[in-house]
C-alpha cells in the first residue's frame, strides 16, 4: 500500500502565521502536524509516501526531506491549484499507479493512529474505506448518511440541510477504482473536485466502500482555536520526559516535558505542558496546555493554553497570556520607553486582544 498526504493550501485562517510558514508545519506538543501524519502513517507499515503540495512546496521540502529520518521515500507531487480532493489525487495518478493507498489530510490530527484501520484495508476486499466521526456542525464537513444495517446510502459534501451528524474524516483508503471515480465526477458549486463525490460515484456504481465510525477526538486544525484544541489534546497523550534543567526554586508537575538543553529557573510550570529544546523560562509561570518550541525565552511573564513557536522573546508581560498562538522571532516585551502605551509591529491579519 502507499500513502498519500495532502499538504497544499494557503491556511488563510491562520493568517499571519502562514503567510511565512505552511500551516501543516505548525507544530501541536512542539512536533509539526505533518510530521505527525507522516508518522502515523510510517507506523502502519507504509514506507511509500506521496505528498501533494502547491504554494507552500519548497517549505515543505525544506522541512521534511526526502523521508530518511523516518526510513520512508517521499515523493512530492506538485498541484498547481487548489481544486480538490478528487484532483489531488488525480494529480498523483502516476504515483500511485494501480495500488491501494491511504489518503491522510496533512493539517489533521486524530487520536490513535490508524495502524488498525489501514491494516483491516489491505486485508479486506472493499474497495474503499472512509472514516466517519460524529461532530455537532456537520453543515462545514463531507457527511455520510448510514442505513439501520451500517451501510452508506449516500454521501453529500457541506449539506444546508445534513442527514445526518456523520462527517467524513480527512483519512480515506481506495484501490484503483477511485482513478475511474476522479475522472467521472464534475466539479462542485466551491469549482472543486471533491473527493466526496468521487466515494459517492463509487457507491453508486456498486463498488464496496466500508464507512468505519471512529469514536475518539478528531481535529482539523484549519483554525486557531482549533489549533490550540489540538495542542491540548496532543499534549495530554505525551509521555513527560524531562531532559533539560530545572533549577531548585521551581516546581514543574509530572506532566511536564522539558526538553534537552532547556532551562527552567525560579518559575511554576504546570502540565500538560511542553517546553522546547534551549528555552528558558525564568521568574514565570507556564499553565497547562501550553507548546513552547525550541529556541524561546520566558521571563518574568504567565503564560497559559498556547502556543509559542521558536526564537521568541516574551518579557516582563504584566497580564497572563492566554489562548493565544505567537509565532517565530517575536518581541514581545514591556517596554520603559515613554509615553506609556502600546506600541506594536504588526503583520497583516494579526489579532490582538487586550485587557
Ligand atoms: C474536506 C472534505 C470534507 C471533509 C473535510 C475534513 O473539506 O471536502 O468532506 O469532511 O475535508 O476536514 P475542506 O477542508 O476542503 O472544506
Amino acid at each position: 500500500m502507499k500513502g498519500l498526504i495532502l499538504s497544499g493550501g494557503k491556511g488563510t485562517r491562520l493568517y499571519p502565521l502562514t503567510y511565512t510558514s505552511a500551516k501543516q508545519l505548525i507544530p501541536v506538543a512542539n512536533k509539526p502536524v505533518l510530521f505527525r501524519v507522516i508518522e502515523a502513517i510510517r507506523d502502519a507499515g507504509i514506507t511509500d509516501i506521496g505528498i501533494v503540495v502547491g504554494d507552500t512546496a519548497e517549505e515543505i521540502k525544506a522541512a521534511v526531506g526526502r523521508g530518511g529520518r523516518w526510513g520512508i521515500a517521499i515523493t512530492y507531487i506538485p498541484q498547481d491549484q487548489p481544486l480538490g480532493l478528487a484532483h489531488a489525487v488525480k494529480v498523483s495518478r502516476d504515483f500511485l499507479g494501480d495500488e491501494r493507498f491511504v489518503m491522510f489530510l496533512g493539517d489533521n490530527v486524530i487520536q490513535g493512529g490508524i495502524s488498525e484501520l489501514i491494516g483491516q484495508f489491505a486485508e479486506s476486499e472493499w474497495n474503499s474505506q472512509i472514516v466517519l466521526t460524529r461532530v455537532s456542525q456537520p453543515e462545514q464537513y463531507g457527511v455520510a448518511e448510514l442505513d439501520d444495517s451500517g451501510r452508506i446510502v449516500q454521501l453529500i459534501e457541506k449539506p444546508k440541510d445534513p442527514p445526518s451528524d456523520l462527517a467524513l474524516v480527512g483519512i480515506y483508503m481506495f484501490d484503483h477504482h477511485i482513478h475511474e471515480a476522479t475522472e467521472s465526477i464534475a466539479p462542485s458549486w466551491r469549482g472543486e473536485l471533491e473527493i466526496t463525490d468521487a466515494i459517492q460515484w463509487l457507491v453508486d456504481h456498486d463498488y464496496r466502500v466500508y464507512p468505519y465510525v471512529h469514536r475518539g477526538w478528531w481535529i482539523d486544525t484549519g483554525a486557531p482555536s482549533a489549533m490550540l484544541e489540538a495542542n491540548g489534546l496532543v499534549l495530554e497523550e505525551l509521555t513527560p520526559t524531562v531532559e533539560g534543567y530545572v533549577d531548585r526554586d521551581s516546581e514543574v508537575d509530572s506532566r511536564v516535558t522539558v526538553e534537552k538543553e532547556a532551562e527552567i529557573v525560579n518559575s511554576v510550570v504546570r502540565g500538560p505542558t511542553i517546553i522546547g529544546e534551549r528555552t528558558r523560562i525564568v521568574n514565570s509561570y507556564v499553565g497547562p496546555f501550553t507548546s513552547i518550541y525550541h529556541d524561546v525565552v520566558v521571563k518574568d511573564s504567565e503564560i497559559e493554553r498556547t502556543i509559542v513557536l521558536e526564537h521568541t522573546q516574551i518579557h516582563s508581560i504584566p497580564a497572563r497570556i492566554q489562548d493565544s498562538i505567537i509565532g517565530r522571532h517575536v518581541s514581545l516585551t514591556r517596554s520603559p520607553i515613554k509615553p506609556k502605551a502600546y506600541k506594536l509591529t504588526l503583520g497583516d491579519h494579526s489579532q490582538v486582544g487586550i485587557l
